[in-house]
């Protein structure tokens, strides 16, 4: 499918979701969430596809934010309906089948860093910048901010960024454990799709079950989710690709995975 204010690229059996509104610093309107969220249906139905990288156009930005131009108008059910539609795409996001990897490449403000912590795994160029900055534009944070952050850095530093607005730069990103790497700008990319490829070469239905245990447990008790890690793993034992990584193992031979 052809989209406006998104490139959907294929790399492989990796797929690079790039959101591209530059000249607005990628920012998220009502249309550009509408066509992520075509984007992961597409994507989740492509068993071809084995991870997914998502970036934003430009060398300034991820994603600045939710669209400000088109908030400012909001009536309380249009802003109501906005969160939503961005509650439902990044849940999308986060339950897509195949892990996603948020290659941050600049600033990544509001609904920009909401975005990147609905992905599985963050990394990050030097000059890349997060915040939660709605407070100073009188929001709350609507696209999960206020759930997904105090899940990710805990209760006291997601306060404070969520409090004061403050704008943080990689490292410091890096030191509170929002992202996992800090790469120079021009390798970014290059060291995503490593990553990716690292991931497209295990066993893709052990990944994408163990994504699922990951993404539906942490919602659940841990009697719950060990009862579903156990139904996961028990899963395993129906594919060939269990046959093909043990028996590799004991053969000391690389695995061959089919994905099945
Ligand atoms: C709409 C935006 C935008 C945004 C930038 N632009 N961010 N447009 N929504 N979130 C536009 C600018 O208006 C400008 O357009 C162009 O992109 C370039 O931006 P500049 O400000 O000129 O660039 P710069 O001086 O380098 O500053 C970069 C910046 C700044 C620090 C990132 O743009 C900024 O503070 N942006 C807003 C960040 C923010 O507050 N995000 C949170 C939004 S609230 P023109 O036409 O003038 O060239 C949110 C809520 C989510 O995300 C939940 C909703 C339910």
């Amino acid at each position: 499918m052809e989209y406006t204010n998104l490139l959907l690229q294929h790399q492989g059996n990796i797929a690079v979701l790039t959101i591209n509104r530059p000249k607005a610093l990628n920012a998220l309107n009502s249309d550009t969430l509408s066509e992520l969220s075509a984007a992961l249906d597409e994507l989740g139905r492509d068993s071809s596809v084995k991870a997914v990288i998502v970036t934003g156009s430009g060398e300034k930005a991820f994603i600045a934010g939710a669209d400000i131009s088109q908030m400012k108008d909001f009536s309380p059910l249009e802003g109501r309906r906005f969160a939503q539609l961005g509650h439902a795409t990044f849940r999308k996001l986060e339950l897509l089948p195949q892990p996603v990897i948020a290659a941050v490449n600049g600033f990544a403000l509001g609904g920009g860093c909401e975005l990147s912590m609905a992905c599985d795994i963050r990394i990050a160029s030097e000059n890349a910048k997060f915040g939660q900055p709605e407070v100073t534009l009188g929001l709350t944070a609507g696209f999960g901010g206020t759930q997904r952050l105090p899940r990710l850095v805990g209760t006291g530093l997601a306060s404070e960024l969520l409090f004061t607005g403050d704008i943080i730069d990689a490292q410091e990103a890096y030191r509170i454990g929002l992202v996992n790497k800090v790469y120079p700008l021009e390798s970014l990319m290059e060291e995503a799709l490593k990553l990716a490829q690292r991931i497209a070469g295990r066993a893709p239905v052990a990944v994408q079950l163990t994504k699922s245990a990951i993404q539906r447990g942490i919602n659940l008790d841990l009697d719950s989710a060990q009862a579903y890690e156990a139904e996961v793993f028990g899963l395993t034992m129906s594919t060939s690709d269990r046959t093909e990584g043990c028996t590799a193992f004991v053969e000391k031979r690389k695995p061959n995975f089919e994905g099945r």
